[in-house]
């Protein structure tokens, strides 16, 4: 008769078999789960999203997830190379202790993971808005307005220019020296440059003594203290260095809300980025020439790398008139 144990060739034969089928299995249910994810879009509801995994790897030997883009207690520590880069981006005669401070701002502000969850049954979609002067006569107002966040930079007003920038903002980025008031339901997100930045966010909602920083800046500025989040200072560098290859001194603020864009939204629009079809700089809402092609920012690489995103299919680029 027939027996497994006198036969060793067909014990060996059978479990082969039986592994076999393990492995056919075990790809099949990885196989049926990834065509799930990426036949609904990929990690995210919308038709094209950010994470969306491309043939070339351009955009993922630049994007790195695990770098927190906004500040709290829990990611605050930083290694001391990133610590002394940030220190050294503006002179901060102020000798305050970095973790003294972080103290202070978050027993005021929120101190979460604010924008970290990914949800592959959410559509985010986002616009970022540049302050060029080719945003002038683009009618874009309704299409910026249309986006889930609308994410606005330094001063650039939506009063008076609606048509062509719209009039909702749900975050805007802004540093002591560019602040301006805000209305209820913005998020102010500071870009921290130096220490005494952090300061001048705190004395505003405390004592509104901070009235300079290497310039006047305003004590006090109309902001809902609820809402208030910091870009994470070892974010800067990242933008730097991943997405910038160290070129200029350090990024625009344009380019970190570029980049702060791409972390936290499934879909990125971005308007107002880049010089006018006459090849001037100048602002949408002032004669102030912004020159970014060369000198602290490199905005003609900062440019080239946008154009790179929107070859990736990574962003919309809606270049004006
Ligand atoms: O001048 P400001 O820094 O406030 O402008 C915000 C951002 O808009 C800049 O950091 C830059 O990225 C972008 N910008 C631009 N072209 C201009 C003006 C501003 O790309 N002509």
């Amino acid at each position: 008769m027939f027996s497994f144990s006198r036969s060793p060739y067909m014990t060996a034969l059978f479990s082969f078999g039986v592994f076999l089928l393990f492995i056919f299995l075990q790809n099949t249910v990885i196989y049926t789960s990834l065509q799930t994810v990426f036949s609904t879009g990929g990690l995210c509801a919308c038709k094209k999203c950010v994470m969306d995994l491309n043939d070339d790897d351009w955009f993922f030997m630049r994007f790195n997830p695990t770098v927190p883009a906004l500040l709290n207690r829990r990611n605050s520590a930083m290694r001391s190379d990133v610590f002394t880069w940030w220190k050294g981006l503006q002179s901060d005669p102020k000798k305050a202790n970095f973790s003294d401070v972080v103290d202070v701002l978050f027993s005021l502000f929120p101190d979460e993971e604010h924008h970290v969850v990914t949800d592959p049954n959410r559509c985010r979609t986002c616009a970022v808005v540049g302050n060029s002067g080719n945003i002038l006569g683009s009618h874009y107002g309704q299409l910026i307005d249309s986006h889930n966040f609308v994410i606005r930079i330094n001063k650039g007003p939506t009063k008076g220019y609606e048509t062509d920038v719209g009039s909702k903002t749900t975050h805007r980025i802004m540093y002591p020296e560019s602040a301006v008031d805000l209305d209820n339901s913005t998020h102010l997100v500071l870009l921290p440059f130096k220490i005494k930045d952090m300061l001048w966010l705190i004395s505003v909602f405390t004592t509104k003594h901070v009235t300079s920083t290497y310039t006047r800046v305003r004590p006090s500025i109309n902001a809902v203290r609820e809402k208030v989040m910091i870009i994470h200072p070892a974010f800067i560098k990242y933008v730097y260095e991943s997405w910038l290859r160290k070129h200029g001194s350090y990024p625009s603020t344009g380019f970190i809300t570029l980049i702060f864009a791409l972390h936290i939204c499934d879909q990125v629009s971005v308007f107002g980025f880049g010089a006018k079809r006459d090849g001037n700089w100048h602002h949408y809402f002032d004669n102030s020439l912004a020159h970014f092609s060369r000198g602290l920012h490199r905005g003609d690489y900062e440019s080239r790398t946008i154009h790179e995103l929107l070859l990736m299919d990574k962003i919309a680029l809606h270049k004006g008139v």
